[in-house]
């Protein structure tokens, strides 16, 4: 966090020193330290904390393409320089699309981050990411699928309308917060390029630039960073790719230009920066998986039953509460997703 008032862990420590493979220890190191995160709460909520960078959405600019598609869309209207960047949800009772807890600030959101290609410093990630070039850029999705495609982002934005959702997050770390994310349902993405009747998971993965992401000179985690979903939980539609946060565009910090939001899931499945995603036969990796198997599961499904090697998972800080509150199981989305997982053992596909 670039403020006036802090120097940057960065000019205190030299790179080679803060970015090594104990910093992956660190990781969730903090959910064990209630007194610590409440003081990073603390400053957190002070007023006049730092602004954070964000521009607003453009207005969408053409009728999206139909497709046949099993999702409860919004519905349809006819776009114009007028109409409001971000849709709201068809609201179903039970979608879980939106909830009426107490959303978290942006400056909470965009001021406690976990992306490692800035640095494992959560606060000290705002700051790297400000003026991070999301111009030009491109997704390709490609794999087991019919109709491979690069897409450039502003196509996808032209192609699908941004809804709001408002999903808890909870990091496996042991913090959350509640996030009204614009985004729209992967699986119509996906849905564009057809995939193959073999294709059984989703792989995705960041850019790989270390001359923008300053974290990936280091090896601390192996870059670049990838994540994988199976084609169920792809397709479901809770699950969405996200490009905003609050009606303006995704803050570098958060995963600019697109990230995925998997609300039931522990945070770290939300992978951001995204630049390729492949329909595949076989579970893919996935870093945090790769890196630390018996800590971290493919599945990661948030489970107040399954305990961290190294922490209990049954509470958590919600950021800005005071106290902790119980965990839920599938972060409260069960009603929604538990069928995904029937007859399987959530301990050992943790
Ligand atoms: N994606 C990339 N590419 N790199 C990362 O380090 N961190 C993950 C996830 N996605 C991460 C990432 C983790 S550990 C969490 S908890 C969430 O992003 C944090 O998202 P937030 O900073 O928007 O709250």
């Amino acid at each position: 966090m670039a403020t006036s008032d802090r120097i940057p862990s960065s000019e205190i420590t030299p790179p080679e020193h803060y970015f090594n493979r104990r910093a992956v220890l660190r990781y969730g190191a903090a959910a064990a330290s209630v007194a610590a995160t409440g003081f990073v709460y603390r400053k957190l909520n002070r007023p006049g904390a730092e602004a954070i960078e964000t521009r607003p959405l453009p207005p969408p600019q053409h009728e999206p393409e139909s497709t046949p598609t099993p999702m409860p869309t919004p519905p349809k209207e006819t776009a114009s320089a007028s109409k409001p960047p971000v849709e709201k949800p068809a609201q179903h009772a039970s979608s879980g699309f939106t909830t009426d807890e107490r959303k978290s600030t942006l400056q909470q959101i965009g001021n406690y981050n976990n992306f490692y290609e800035f640095t494992t410093d959560k606060e000290g990630v705002a700051g790297l990411a400000a003026g991070f070039q999301t111009r030009p850029w491109t997704v390709s999705v490609e794999g087991l699928v019919h109709r491979p495609k690069v897409f450039d982002i502003d196509e996808i934005l032209r192609l699908f309308p941004l809804e709001e959702r408002v999903y808890r997050m909870r990091c496996v770390e042991a913090w959350s917060m509640v996030i009204p994310w614009n985004g729209f349902p992967l699986g119509k993405l996906l849905e564009q390029v057809q995939p193959m009747g073999n294709a059984k998971y989703v792989a995705f993965q960041t850019l790989l630039d270390p001359t923008r992401f300053p974290g990936q000179r280091f090896d601390v985690l192996n870059w670049p960073y990838v994540e994988g979903l199976r084609l169920d939980e792809a397709m479901h539609p809770l699950t969405i790719l996200a490009a905003g946060i609050y009606g303006r565009e995704i803050p570098s910090q958060n995963g600019a230009p697109l990230r995925l939001v998997v609300p039931w899931k522990y945070g770290f499945k939300g992978i951001k920066s995204i630049v390729k995603i492949a329909l595949v036969a076989e579970q893919p990796t996935s870093t945090w998986n790769a890196q630390i198997p018996h800590e971290y599961g493919f599945y990661s499904n948030v489970n107040p039953n399954v305990p961290h090697p190294r922490w209990s998972q049954a509470t958590e800080q919600r950021i800005g509460e005071f106290g902790r509150r119980p965990t839920l199981l599938f972060n409260g989305y069960a009603e929604q997703v538990a069928h995904l997982y029937k007859g399987m053992d959530l301990q050992k596909y943790f």
